[in-house]
Parts: C-alpha cells; structure tokens; sequence
C-alpha cells in the first residue's frame, strides 16, 4: 500500500515518521518524490492543481484539515481536476473542536468581561469601573453547527449564554435554539450580541458577512470569524466598526494570508487579528484518524467525513 504526501510547507520528515508507526504496512512517499508513480491513497492539504488531476490511481484523498475549500477550488480552474468517483475525506474534529471552544470562547468571555476597555484604561494608567454585560442580554449565534460550531455552541452555552445556532438542515443541540435553511437566517440573526462564523466555504456561503447581514445584529454587536477571508466583505465589515453598529471583530482568517502588511484591518485597535491558528492540524490526532480510516476502507466498512462534492463541504 502507498501513500502519497503533499504539504505546503514541505515538511515531510514529522509526517513519513507518523505515518510509519500509526500504518507501517504502508510506504509513504512524498509528491515531489513520486510525480506519475501510482498510489493507494493521496494526503494532502492545499494540493496542486496536477497532483490530483486525471488520476485512476487512487482510491480516496484524505484532506488535512476540516475545510476542503483547498482542494474543491481546483475545479473553477479545471472542471477534470479531481479524480472521478474518489472519495475526498475531511479531518473529522481530530482535537479541532476542542481548539476551536477554547478560541471562540477566550473571545466572547474577552468582549462580555469588557477586558479590551480595561486594558485600554490600564494603559491610560486609570482606575474605573465600567458598567457589566447583561449574560441574559448577550444571546451569541454560531453559523455552522457542525462537528467544530457544536462543540463551540455546547461550550458557550456552558456558560449560560443565549446560544443560537444556524444550519443548512435542522439540528438539535442541547441548549441551543436551533434555525436553519434561508427561512431561518433573519430569526437567527435578530439582535444577536455576538457572532460567531464557523461555515465552511461554498458558493452559498461565500460574502455571507456582510454590510446587511451585520445590519439585522444588535447594535454593538461583535464578530468572530473562524472559518474562512472569504465568507467576510471586508470593506463593509470596517464600515460597520466605524460606524458603531459593529463594535470590534476577532478575525482568525482572511481573504490574503498573510494578512497583507498595509491591510487597514491592522490599524483598526477594535479589530483582533490571529494568523489562522484558531484550531490547528494536529498531527498525531490527524494521522491515528487517516490511518483508522484507511484501515477501515480496507476492511470494506464505511467512514465518516466523506465530502458531498455538490454540497461543497
Ligand atoms: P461541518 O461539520 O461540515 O459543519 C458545517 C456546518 O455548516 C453544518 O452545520 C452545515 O449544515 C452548515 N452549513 C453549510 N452550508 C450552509 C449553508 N449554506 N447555510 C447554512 N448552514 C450551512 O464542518 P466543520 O468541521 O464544523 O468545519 C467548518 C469550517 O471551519 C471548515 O469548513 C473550515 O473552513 C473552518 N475551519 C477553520 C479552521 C481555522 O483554524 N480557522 C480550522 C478548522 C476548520 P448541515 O448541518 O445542515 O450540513
Ligand atoms: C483549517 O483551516 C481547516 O480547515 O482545518
């Protein structure tokens, strides 16, 4: 059996050797090392447009991350650019879910607290009281409840928050108020303190943080994005701030990353800017998952994770 690794940043040496003892009936090879050679299984994240192009070969392609926005986007290139009928397999939480509460949290708990005004007075040198968020009042919503905007949801209502929640399809999370479909988007949104944004990228999805969008939230109200730059219009999401109808943004990822240097987003003090490390890939978590789902194919047994290539996610 073959497995063949394709990583960005080229780092093979932690992968092959992960690989090697969770699977080692398997020969891992990188892509660099084995253009045009056959293999069983291809594991990537972000691939290039001909490493997937026209294969028979393979029998899935495991993705390294949640979102399959890198690799479904091959296609606007090249409509043949993934290989026919193979299954694309996305990282199923694989201690992202986790990561992601403990984020997402850090930030509501940061805004609610009022820290950001405390630390702007502590720098001022000045001692004064500052009149406390209302729990009751602060109803958080979180588009996408999926395996990472459950576990988000859970964790905040945790903490006695209002909790909403917005899907494609009806979900049912325990203490959250669920809504779904384009019917529900306008409740979901009603006055909402906080938002949360953890969709993945699909064509439905993309602009969705928009200037009418953070119009329907409470005045005030503060943004978290976790999920993807291009789900933000980042034009109208500085307007809103300057305007006042946004009071701050915590942004983890960006249309352009890096984040350009001359970016405004960098000289606006209400924005939080975090260079996409809300959850990590982490690489054992990753690796016993693939190597657990390989076996699993192996053996004829069905897995979870598998890509609806028309559903984009
Ligand atoms: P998931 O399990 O597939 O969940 C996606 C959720 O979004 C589901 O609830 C789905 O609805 C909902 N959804 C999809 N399209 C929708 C639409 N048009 N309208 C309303 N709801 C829609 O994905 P996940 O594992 O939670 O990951 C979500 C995203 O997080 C990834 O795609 C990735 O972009 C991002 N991410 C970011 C980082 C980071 O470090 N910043 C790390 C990991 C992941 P249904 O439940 O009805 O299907
Ligand atoms: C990271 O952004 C992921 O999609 O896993």
């Amino acid at each position: 059996m073959k497995l063949q690794l394709y990583v960005p940043d080229g780092r093979y040496d932690p992968w092959i050797a992960g690989f090697a003892e969770a699977l080692p009936e398997a020969q891992c090879v990188t892509w660099e090392d084995s253009r045009g050679e056959p293999a069983d299984y291809a594991v990537v994240w972000r691939p290039p447009i001909d490493m997937l192009r026209g294969r028979t070969d393979l029998k899935a392609v495991f993705n390294l991350g949640a979102g399959v926005d890198g690799i479904l986007r091959l296609r606007d290139e090249d409509p043949q650019a993934l290989p026919a009928g193979v299954p694309i397999v996305r990282l199923d939480d694989a201690g992202m879910a986790a990561q992601m509460a403990e984020y997402v949290t850090s930030a509501v708990l940061r805004y609610f607290r009022r820290l950001d005004d405390y630390a702007a007075q502590a720098q001022a040198g000045k001692w004064k009281f500052l009149k406390p968020h209302r729990r009751e009042d602060f109803t958080i919503g979180v588009m996408g409840i999926g395996t990472l905007g459950t576990h988000i949801a859970r964790t905040l209502a945790g903490f006695g928050f209002p909790v909403r929640g917005w899907s494609r399809t009806a979900r049912a999370v325990e203490g959250v108020v669920g809504f779904h479909g384009d019917a529900g988007r306008a409740p979901f949104l009603d006055g909402l303190r906080v938002l949360v944004n953890v969709l993945p990228l699909t064509p439905q999805t993309e602009n969705i943080l928009n200037g009418e969008l953070f119009g329907k939230l409470a005045q005030g109200a503060y943004v978290i994005n976790v999920a993807r730059g291009q789900h933000l219009v980042e034009a109208d999401l500085l307007a809103a701030v300057q305007a006042g109808q946004v009071a701050g943004a915590t942004l983890d990822v960006f249309r352009a990353e890096p984040l350009p240097a001359e970016h405004p987003f960098w000289q606006e003090p209400r924005i939080t800017i975090t260079p996409h490390i809300s959850a990590l890939t982490l690489r054992e978590d990753s690796i016993a998952q693939i190597a657990g789902k390989i076996r699993a194919l192996r053996a004829g047994q069905p897995i979870a994770g598998v890509v609806d290539l028309q559903r984009g996610y």
